[in-house]
């Protein structure tokens, strides 16, 4: 396997891989095919349905994107050799690896263990005054009580933000948490937020029911209107725009750069909810929104055994929305923190894998006489292709279809599936499927559903990190039973 030369650590004491330089000569006809054929499998391998993955740092000068070659590296004591790129121009692997830890600021290593620590203590204590008074003026980095913050959560914080390039991550209890303290902190009384409707609907109710007692104004639009929606901006009071992308479970795609230029010239924030993306298939912030967040339950912990959530942006944003995140006491334990970073260390090799299986399984699904109509970004025939080609680097796990027939004959399918649990959330390791007209709209009226485009026979599946294969053939088997 090539090996990249973002893995050389500068250290005075280790000793440094250093490129052999060879002489250049063009490779030769056998040689440019078997690059090219190794270069087909990658993006076949990373499930890479829009045909060109985005880097995920811009070249510079000073720290050139090397290609990989098929050089020997050699261990030598380098003297002259360029430094390592800065932390957020690694990958994604590597980031979600070390970032946080061995590259950043590894809050909490006093120790040599490789993995971090869970620091426990719930609170802090000074060796004198002077050293409380020098970690209350900034001059020495410190904790001081749990609910404030914690060296553990800071790691995970540090990962994030290297991940979703933010200058801040707040880390909390669960992504409502997250929702709740970004909207109280960056919305004042009297101040109007427009979200889409198809949004989180627990956010929406938040939006909707909640604000609304304190002052704020909501509106709610429909993503297929951006008409609608700068009418809206056009009255210049609106003070955040709130949106999921993709949206669940119609897979729609918010696109980003254009409203965050609409808003912008209003004044107006942009908070994405990037959920069912994960911070491996879009980076809201690179696109131009103000905030990021989601409910890290979903991939960023990636076993459904966590609830947490979390909010990215700049410094300042992210102090305003910490600032209140400490009165409303949404901290998470260091014990949940830690089983995300383990969770975080392989969500980039997770996140492909389900790119690839939901790729796979839409394409098949979009040909089979059984299925009426699919709903993934990633398909050339989705309406949300072109924007999420621009903007996202897969289309993540989820995919959302009609089968032809009706609550019972679709309820059969579901019960025929063998592997895939029927459970709720997404994301994770295990594969999910729900029947929405079951799951969350059991009991309400006809009339509920179809504003919020809930057929009966509709499926949503989470693919996860199961073998493809396996997971086919249990659907085609099911789908006999319809
Ligand atoms: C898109 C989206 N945002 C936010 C949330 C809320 O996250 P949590 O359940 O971690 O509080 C969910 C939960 O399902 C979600 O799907």
């Amino acid at each position: 396997m090539a090996k990249s030369s973002s893995l050389v650590i500068k250290s005075s004491c280790v000793p440094r891989r250093r490129r052999v330089h060879r002489p250049h000569r063009s490779p030769t006809k056998p040689e440019r095919a078997a690059v090219a054929a190794v270069h087909d499998e990658a993006l076949l391998a990373a499930g890479d349905m829009f045909g060109s993955l985005a880097t995920s740092c811009p070249s510079s000068p000073e720290y050139p994107v090397v290609p990989d070659t098929d050089d020997d590296f050699v261990f030598s004591v380098a003297d002259n050799a360029s430094p390592p790129p800065p932390p957020q121009c690694r990958s994604d692997e590597t980031l979600a690896v070390h970032a946080g830890e061995k590259l950043g600021s590894g809050a909490a290593a006093e120790t040599d263990s490789i993995a971090t620590p869970i620091v426990s203590g719930t609170t802090h204590w000074f060796r004198d005054s002077a050293d409380l008074v020098a970690f209350k003026e900034g001059r020495r980095q410190s904790f001081e009580y749990g609910r404030y913050g914690n060296p553990t959560v800071k790691v995970l914080e540090d990962k994030i933000s290297a991940l979703e390039r933010a200058e801040a991550t707040l880390v909390t209890s669960s992504g409502m948490n997250a929702i709740v303290a970004t909207l109280l902190s960056l919305v004042p009384p009297g101040g109007h937020v427009v979200a889409t409707n198809d949004c989180y609907s627990e956010a929406q109710a938040f939006i909707r029911d909640r604000l609304s007692k304190m002052g704020i104004k909501s509106t709610f639009v429909d993503l297929d209107d951006m008409e609608e929606l700068e009418s809206v901006l056009d009255k210049g009071d609106v003070t955040i725009f709130y949106a999921d992308s993709p949206t669940n479970p119609h897979l729609k795609i918010v696109d980003v750069p254009r409203v965050a230029e609409l808003c912008h010239r209003k004044g107006t924030l942009v908070c994405i909810d990037s959920t069912l993306a994960s911070p491996i298939n879009q980076k809201p912030l690179t696109l131009g929104a103000d905030v990021v967040l989601h409910s890290a339950t979903k991939y960023i912990a990636g076993h459904h055994d966590v609830i947490a959530g979390c909010v990215s942006g700049t410094e300042a944003l992210i102090s305003r929305i910490r600032a209140w995140h400490h009165d409303l006491g949404g901290a998470i334990s260091p014990n949940a923190a830690y089983m995300i970073i383990r969770g975080l260390k392989t969500m980039a090799l997770r996140v492909e894998a389900q790119n690839r299986t939901a790729l796979r399984m839409a394409r098949l699904l979009e040909n089979h006489p059984k299925i009426e109509r699919v709903y993934y970004p990633g398909l050339e025939s989705s309406p949300w292709h072109g924007v999420a080609a621009r903007q996202m680097t897969g289309a993540g796990s989820v995919i959302s279809f009609e089968v032809a027939s009706d609550l019972r004959g679709v309820m059969r399918f579901v019960d025929a599936l063998e592997m895939p649990l029927i459970a709720t959330s997404l994301g994770g390791c295990e594969s999910l499927v729900q029947q929405p007209a079951v799951m969350s709209y059991w009991g309400k009226s006809d009339e509920e559903k179809a504003k919020n485009g809930i057929k009966d026979n509709f499926v949503r599946f989470s693919f996860g990190i199961e073998k493809f294969e396996d997971l086919r053939d249990d659907i085609l088997q099911a789908l006999e039973k319809v």
